[in-house]
């Protein structure tokens, strides 16, 4: 049974301002193409989630890695303004946000980045809309311009559709899957750090799908 959260975006008042305020997110972030390691103190490999929603695996992943450098992009203001209000009283060195559409993420960054999260993607459900999906061959060409040298994902995900639709996508592409559970809380992953969406399904006793695929 696939179940379809139908999630409503609220207007936040004033999230555009205080995202752009927030010392954590970057502004023309245009500008930084190629150069996204001199925004932090200690040149570090660079993981980006794209579509990070509240915020929570970024942050901790910030917090538990200091030897990464972190960047968290979500398209809405409405939704990355909680990941910024959670960071009002840490101080991460590590991490950055950015607010944009991910369609455009080859113009933001370019051969910089080691590992890319996709974590509870939209699973945009009609075929004409795959080219949507942030697991299809359209968004995985745009990666190739931005990782550095050996390309990594790194997905999970509740909704069994997205998943095998990722697997095919992602193996049709040239990855090649190096971790795989279809379970990830029956399998031992002790070092997992959960999303907002992912404690939600866990709760609801939802398997949670997580793939770990890389390419030359
Ligand atoms: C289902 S939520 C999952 C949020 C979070 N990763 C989690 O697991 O709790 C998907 C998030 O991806 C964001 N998103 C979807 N498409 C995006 C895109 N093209 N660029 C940036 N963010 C996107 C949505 O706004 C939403 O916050």
């Amino acid at each position: 049974m696939v179940m379809v959260i139908e999630v409503r975006l609220k207007h936040v008042k004033g999230a555009a301002e205080s995202v752009e305020k927030s010392s954590y997110v970057i502004i023309e972030e245009e500008a930084q193409k190629g150069q996204m390691q001199s925004l932090f103190i200690n040149k570090a490999p660079l993981h980006i989630e794209i579509g990070m929603g509240k915020g929570n695996f970024i942050i901790e992943n910030a917090k538990k890695y200091p030897h990464i450098n972190f960047i968290g992009i979500e398209k809405y203001d409405s939704v990355i303004i909680r990941a910024v209000q959670k960071l009002e009283e840490e101080k991460l060195d590590n991490l950055k946000l950015i607010r944009m559409d991910a369609t455009n993420i080859d113009k933001i960054f370019e051969k910089e980045v080691d590992t890319i999260y996709l974590n509870f993607s939209d699973p945009w459900p009609k075929d004409r809309h795959a080219k949507r999906r942030l697991s299809s061959s359209t968004f995985l060409k745009r990666y190739d311009a931005i990782f550095s040298k050996e390309k990594k994902i790194v997905m999970k995900t509740d909704n069994r559709h997205l998943f095998e639709y990722s697997l095919m996508s992602f193996t049709d592409y040239g990855y090649q899957i190096k971790e795989l559970s279809l379970d990830l809380y029956k399998d031992d992953y002790p070092d997992n750090i959960a999303t907002e969406y992912e404690e939600k399904f866990h709760t609801l006793g939802y398997p949670i799908y997580r793939v770990s695929v890389n390419k030359k």
